[in-house]
C-alpha cells in the first residue's frame, strides 16, 4: 500500500488536464476528482433554483442544500452527483459555461469546493485538476503539474473534439472563448489559475496526449515506489 499521495494539475481550458489526469489515474490506481466538474454542478443548481438572475446571497443560501458526490469509475469515466442526481451530462450544457464564472469568483463557493476535496483525499490517493489546486486547494501536494499549451492549439483540441461529436465550430471563435475565459480565470481576486512556485511546468503544444500521460506517470511512480 502506498500513502494517500495527492496529485495537483493545474492549467489553463484546453491544455488536456482531465483527459491525462484520468489516463495517469487509471494507470496508477489514484482516484480522479474533477474540480471543475463540482463548480459546474453548483451552477447548474443555481440556475435550476433561482434562473440566470441569481445573486451571490442566493448562492450561499443554496449553497446548504448541495450534496456532491464523485465517482471514478473503472471505464475511466467520471461520475458527477447533486444531491442523489447524475448530473455528469447537464454540467456541460452552455448556460452552466455562460455562468460558471460569476459563481466560481464568489470566496464562499471556492471553500466549499475546497473542503469536500480535502475531505475525499484524507481516504483516496488522488489526482485532481482545476485551476488552483497546487496553489490553494493542495499547496503540500506530492506533485505539482502546470499543464500549458497555445491559444490556438487549445482551440484546435476543442475544434476536434465538436468535429467528433458531429459539430462544426469556427476555430477563430473558440479561440476568443478560450482566450477571454483565460483572462477570467487569471484574474479572479481568490484562487486564481497560476503556476505554484514548485510545479512542473510542461508545455504541451507539441507533444501527443499519450506523451504528456507517460511523463506524468513517470513523475508519479517515483513518488509512490
Ligand atoms: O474543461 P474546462 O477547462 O473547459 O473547464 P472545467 O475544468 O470544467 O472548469 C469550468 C470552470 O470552472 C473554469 O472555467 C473555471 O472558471 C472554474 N474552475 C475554477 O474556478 N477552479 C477550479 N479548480 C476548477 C474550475
Ligand atoms: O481538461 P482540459 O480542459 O484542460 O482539457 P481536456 O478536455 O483534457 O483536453 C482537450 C482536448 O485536447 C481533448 O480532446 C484531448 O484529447 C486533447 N488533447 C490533445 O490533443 N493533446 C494533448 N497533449 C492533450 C489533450
Amino acid at each position: 500500500m502506498h500513502k494517500n499521495i495527492v496529485v495537483a494539475v493545474d492549467g489553463p481550458a484546453g491544455s488536456g488536464k482531465s483527459s491525462v489526469s484520468k489516463e495517469v489515474a487509471k494507470r496508477a490506481g489514484l482516484q480522479y476528482i474533477d474540480s471543475g466538474a463540482l463548480y459546474r454542478a453548483i451552477t447548474l443548481y443555481v440556475l435550476k433554483h433561482c434562473g440566470e438572475q441569481f445573486t451571490r446571497d442566493d448562492v450561499c443560501r443554496l449553497l446548504g442544500d448541495i450534496q456532491l458526490k464523485q465517482v471514478f469509475n473503472n471505464d475511466g469515466s467520471c461520475t458527477t452527483y447533486c444531491n442523489g442526481l447524475d448530473v455528469s451530462e447537464t454540467i456541460r450544457n452552455e448556460t452552466v459555461a455562460t455562468h460558471i464564472g460569476k459563481i466560481s469568483d464568489i470566496v464562499a463557493v471556492r471553500e466549499y469546493v475546497n473542503m469536500l476535496m480535502r475531505m475525499w483525499a484524507k481516504d483516496h490517493a488522488i489526482i485532481v485538476d482545476g485551476r488552483d489546486i497546487g496553489t490553494v486547494v493542495f499547496p503540500d501536494a506530492d506533485i505539482k503539474i502546470y499543464l500549458d499549451a497555445t491559444v490556438e492549439e487549445r482551440a484546435l483540441r476543442r475544434a476536434r473534439e465538436y468535429a467528433q461529436k458531429g459539430k462544426n465550430i469556427d476555430v477563430n471563435e473558440l479561440k476568443m472563448h478560450i482566450a477571454r475565459r483565460d483572462q477570467q480565470d487569471m484574474n479572479r481576486p481568490y484562487g486564481a489559475l497560476k503556476k505554484a512556485h514548485d510545479a512542473v511546468y510542461i508545455d504541451t503544444s507539441a507533444m501527443t496526449q499519450q506523451e504528456v500521460i507517460d511523463y506524468i506517470y513517470s513523475l508519479v511512480r517515483n513518488v509512490m515506489i
